[in-house]
């Protein structure tokens, strides 16, 4: 059995827990977290009534002969937390997207893991959701022919979703020395940016252009980016695109995130639509109109994925498992360090792009061009400024919800039962 150590009961820790939980190979011993309270909450809820809680991580590494360290803190701690335990002897990390809140420290999480001999995983999650890996098999079959353009619009909704703190849990990914950009394109973008290559089958793209604008105060959005990927000579060219859109006052419960995703994919002979993934499994992902995958070729319209769970959370279950068997079979984990940090690339070169308002190059974004600050995301949030803007934006939603709230619609948890 896999002895597996937590660091950070946060939010999302609930989630990451789950493939844990359900795994035949390994089991949670323990978890640390600097505020004790959140370890216990979260014990308790997973009923893991034997594990130990630590408040400081260094002295669960110490004591705890791991097998895998779970790494579900801030940004800007990954990289100290992962080197830490690279070099006290933790032989496999799964580290939680982004992979830091610079290229320096991806960098440093890269070559410790190396020098220790480590596996290193990024931890990203929407790749593994069930419709997005059927729509993938049938990308790589050929459905749509070959891939030329990829649209990914995220709208941020009005709830009701699951409840987080902003003083705790938002608070420093609005603060860039510790996330690394903002909540939208940096924190969240990671994960479309990681659909943007996967789903297109492409490693890297070659130029990025971008607006972002800061509305609401606290949020890097709404936001329109544009890529190029590289395009080999003689091919058709292929592009693609990003949309964070803002729609306060839509209702859309979600039982995580209030945000949904909508993907669009063109091809030389059909076209693929993907309908949802954060909140799915809502109303929308019941009416006939939404299916989880629509494709268009020769001449007809097929529907896919209708009988896949369209419940975000077995993307992470899916993801641990991933990890798991890459540590029992000495395999690579999706992503390894160097995958995790061709994603903080990508979604850095829309703010220098927003920034310096032009096109920016992969090759730009690099440690050697941290260290002369030639691209690094400047500082959006302001007391003052950012908090008025956002009771403003904030009033809106409110006002909404409690309209919402009479009308019977409200937050469920999930329950912890496994259902495949
Ligand atoms: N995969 C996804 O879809 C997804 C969704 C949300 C968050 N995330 C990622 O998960 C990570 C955590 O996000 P979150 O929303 O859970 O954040 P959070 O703020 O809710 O939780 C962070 C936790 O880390 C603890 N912590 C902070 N400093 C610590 C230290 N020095 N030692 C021990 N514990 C410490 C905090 O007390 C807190 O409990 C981030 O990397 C974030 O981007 C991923």
């Amino acid at each position: 059995m896999l002895r597996v150590g937590i660091i950070g009961a946060g939010v999302i820790s609930k989630l990451n827990a789950l493939g844990y939980i359900y795994s035949k190979d390994a089991e949670i011993v323990a978890v640390a977290d600097k505020d004790r309270d959140n370890a216990i909450g979260k014990l308790e809820r997973w009923g893991i009534r034997t594990a130990k809680i630590y408040e400081d991580y260094k002295e669960m590494v110490e004591k705890e002969d791991l097998d895998i360290v779970e790494i579900l803190t801030p940004h800007h701690l990954h990289a100290p937390m992962t080197e830490y335990c690279a070099k006290a002897g933790v032989p496999a990390i799964s580290v939680q997207k982004p992979m830091a809140h610079s290229i320096t420290d991806c960098q440093k999480m890269i070559d410790a893991c190396k020098e220790h001999d480590v596996k290193l995983k990024v931890f990203e999650n929407f790749i593994f959701a069930p419709h997005i890996l059927k729509a993938k098999e049938l990308l790589d079959e050929g459905i749509i022919g070959e891939r030329t353009n990829f649209r990914i619009n995220t709208v941020l909704t009005g709830g009701p979703h699951m409840p987080y703190s902003l003083i705790e849990s938002y608070l420093w990914r609005v603060q860039v020395d510790k996330c690394g950009g903002g909540p939208l394109v940096y924190d969240d973008g990671i994960h479309k940016f990681s659909l943007a290559l996967w789903l297109m089958n492409q490693e890297r793209v070659e130029k990025v252009y971008a607006w972002i604008d800061y509305f609401s105060g606290i949020m890097d959005g709404p936001s329109n980016i544009f890529w190029k990927y590289p395009t080999e000579e003689d091919k058709l060219p292929k592009y693609g695109s990003m949309e964070f859109s803002l729609a306060p006052n839509m209702y859309f419960p979600s039982n995580y995130y209030a945000c949904e995703e909508f993907i669009e994919i063109s091809g030389t002979k059909g076209m693929m639509w993907i309908n949802q993934c954060t909140s799915g499994g809502n109303f929308l992902s019941k009416a006939s109109e939404y299916p989880p995958i629509i494709v268009y070729t020769d001449g007809e319209v097929k529907n896919y994925g209708e009988d896949l769970a369209m419940d975000w959370r077995y993307s992470f279950i899916n993801s641990t498992e991933d990890f798991i068997g890459a540590v029992k079979n000495d395999e690579d984990p999706v992503y390894t360090g160097e995958g995790g940090m061709g994603l903080s690339i990508f979604a850095k070169m829309p703010y220098i792009s927003n920034q310096e308002q032009r096109e920016v190059y992969w090759d730009e974004i690099t440690p050697f061009a941290e260290a002369n600050n030639s691209c690094l995301v400047e500082k959006f949030f302001t007391k003052r400024k950012s908090i008025f803007q956002m009771l403003k934006y904030n009033w809106r939603v409110r006002k909404d919800m409690k309209k919402g709230k009479k009308q019977g619609l409200k937050h469920t948890e999930f329950k912890y039962t496994y259902q495949k």
